[in-house]
């Protein structure tokens, strides 16, 4: 395949053992959500995504099926598509095809066979497309290959799935300016927000009725059991999830139901009847908190697409 090249920028793999015991030896037990994961969680959020009250992932294909040509004519001929957490780049298909002889399209993705796999799919799907699969931690400083990015004048990152709203703000803002860098002032950046909405939309979404995202917050545990040979009963734990309006975000919390202690590595974690663990915070967003991210981060809110019921925004 030779529209086909791979870059192996070596990222720096997280330490699943050190950030678990330094999460759960602070005040608020935390464990950060790229933890979630692992094989098994990766296909429970395949579920996720597929359940009737889990609207963004559907309501985003939607908004990129129906205007997915006005995209292509916003981001015009000639451009580098660098999309950040590729995984199965199934989304990219529809700008793909939409988009003017675009130059290349740069997949990054931290898992490696993954972004492989997906990158030969796309180079086959697309034989007349130079496809750059980068092996990376887009969350982090990337020097992406020289030779894609100083070819071509306009490039533009996709970034989909409302993956913005799990950083924490500052993350998020030092994610854009990193990406503001790399795009410089001809390129963009199309972004999939999650809007604010009736809590009880929000509610419903991260507790589904079948409880398919509270086997998903508990397989955190499972997963901790398994590589760290720890004691985590997980029928004394349950799956918490509300709407912070103050923060205007979802947070997720696994809750200790009795009090108890959990051996891992060696270590004792007690736990208080009630006591939480913070897994995940989602961030939901005003146009309003978008314009003033984007000024702050030296990007221009030029064009929005949503959905009729406004509940999504690649912008
Ligand atoms: C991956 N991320 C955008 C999802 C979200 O909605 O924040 C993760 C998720 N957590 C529970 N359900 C889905």
């Amino acid at each position: 395949m030779d529209n086909f090249s791979f870059y192996d920028l070596q990222p720096k793999i997280s330490n699943f053992p050190d950030e678990v015991l330094a999460g759960l030896s602070k005040q608020q037990k935390q464990i950060p959500p790229k933890f979630f994961y692992d094989e098994y969680g990766s296909k429970i959020f395949d579920q996720i995504c597929e359940l009737e009250e889990y609207y963004p992932t559907r309501t985003e294909f939607g908004i990129l099926q129906q205007h997915s040509s006005d995209i292509a004519d916003q981001i015009g001929e000639n451009s580098l598509i660098i999309e950040y957490g590729s995984g199965s780049s199934q989304k990219i298909c529809f700008l793909l095809d939409s988009l003017i002889k675009p130059w290349a399209y740069m997949p990054i993705d931290i898992s490696r066979e993954h972004m492989l796999s997906a990158s030969k799919t796309i180079a086959d799907k697309y034989p007349n497309l130079k496809v750059l699969g980068v092996y990376a931690d887009y969350t982090t400083e990337m020097l992406l290959p020289e030779y894609a990015i100083s070819s071509v004048q306009k490039k533009v990152i996709f970034f989909p799935g409302t993956t913005i709203g799990n950083l924490e703000p500052e993350e998020a803002i030092q994610l854009l300016k990193r990406s503001a860098m790399i795009v410089g002032s001809c390129g963009g950046m199309l972004i999939g927000f999650d809007m604010k909405k009736d809590p009880q939309i929000l509610h419903a979404s991260y507790n589904d009725s079948k409880g398919v995202t509270a086997a998903f917050n508990i397989n955190l545990l499972t997963r901790i059991n398994r590589e760290l040979e720890a004691s985590f009963d997980t029928n004394t734990f349950t799956h918490y999830a509300f709407f912070n309006p103050q923060k205007s975000r979802i947070e997720m919390h696994l809750i200790s139901l009795v009090e108890q202690t959990v051996v891992i590595s060696d270590r004792l974690f007690n736990f208080l009847e009630g006591e939480s663990i913070h897994t995940e915070n989602s961030y939901k967003f005003s146009v309003q908190e978008i314009e003033n991210m984007s000024e702050r981060t030296g990007f221009k809110l030029i064009r929005f697409w949503t959905d009729p019921k406004k509940h999504f925004y690649p912008g």
